[in-house]
């Protein structure tokens, strides 16, 4: 059965409350589409107006990040009851920025992977390497390292609801796209990754994003390749461009 496409707008830290709603206003009829799931990941303070805006639409809301504690004394945290409760279905994990600037590691991406599932929520798990990594020639290893590590305890029931945005660190806000062929050899090396780690039908149902730099001009390519299901999109997720994204046949 061939993979239903999902493409996920990544707001990173844009958009007050009142902004959040003007700009799901203005894409909401640019991203209708019976072809592919539409996500916003929105930041945490925009989750219940966005929820309240895209009612009635195809757009589903995700949060960017998620603690993986149920509550307590974690100032500044999110739990996932709190999201579930505000109508998040998905969630951005391990993004390289946070992996970068807040100290996330595998080890607590794979601690928030056990806990979406626990609460229902699809996890959107990114990995990517660096410019240093790639002209190691260490991509793959590194890649797989993320993946098997993040995905330590997971059933293959729940990894074939999974999500995994590969990200090439260097691509992302950069307008430097991953070409076609870099994109499709990582994501199908995640595929393999995943069938060695479970099996054949979890690699086959397991959805694998591209993202850095999506464009309206590039996404056509990317997601016609075998093993890119989508795309997570940045910067171009904050604009009418999106929905030509969304719409990229
Ligand atoms: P970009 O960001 O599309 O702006 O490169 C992608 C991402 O970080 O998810």
């Amino acid at each position: 059965m061939a993979r239903r496409k999902i493409i996920a707008g990544n707001w990173k830290m844009n958009m007050t409350p009142t902004q959040a709603v003007e700009l799901v206003n203005t894409l909401k009829p640019l991203v209708v589409t019976d072809e592919a799931d539409v996500v916003f990941c929105v930041p945490a303070i925009d989750i219940i107006p966005v929820a309240e805006a895209v009612k009635g639409s195809n757009i589903e809301v995700g949060a960017e990040n998620m603690y993986f504690e149920e509550s307590g004394a974690y100032t500044g945290e999110i739990s996932p009851a709190m999201l579930v409760d505000a109508g998040v279905k998905y969630v951005v994990l391990g993004h390289s920025e946070r992996r970068e600037y807040f100290a996330e590691t595998n080890e607590t991406v794979n601690k928030k992977m056990l806990k979406a599932f626990e609460h229902g929520i699809t996890p959107i798990m990114c990995c990517g390497e660096t410019l240093e990594q790639r002209e190691q020639g260490v991509t793959m290893d590194f890649i797989r390292q993320q993946v098997k590590v993040g995905f330590l305890g997971v059933t293959a029931d729940q990894a074939k609801t999974a999500v995994i945005a590969y990200e090439p660190i260097w691509a992302i806000g950069t307008g430097k796209t991953a070409t076609t062929e870099q994109a499709e050899e990582v994501c199908a090396g995640i595929r393999q990754c995943i069938k060695e780690i479970y099996d054949e039908a979890t690699a086959e149902a397991i959805r694998i994003q591209y993202g850095g730099s999506v464009n309206a001009g590039n996404a056509a390519e990317l997601f016609a390749q075998p093993d890119i299901d989508g795309g997570l999109v940045g910067g171009a997720s904050l604009k009418p461009d999106f929905g030509k994204i969304v719409n990229y046949k």
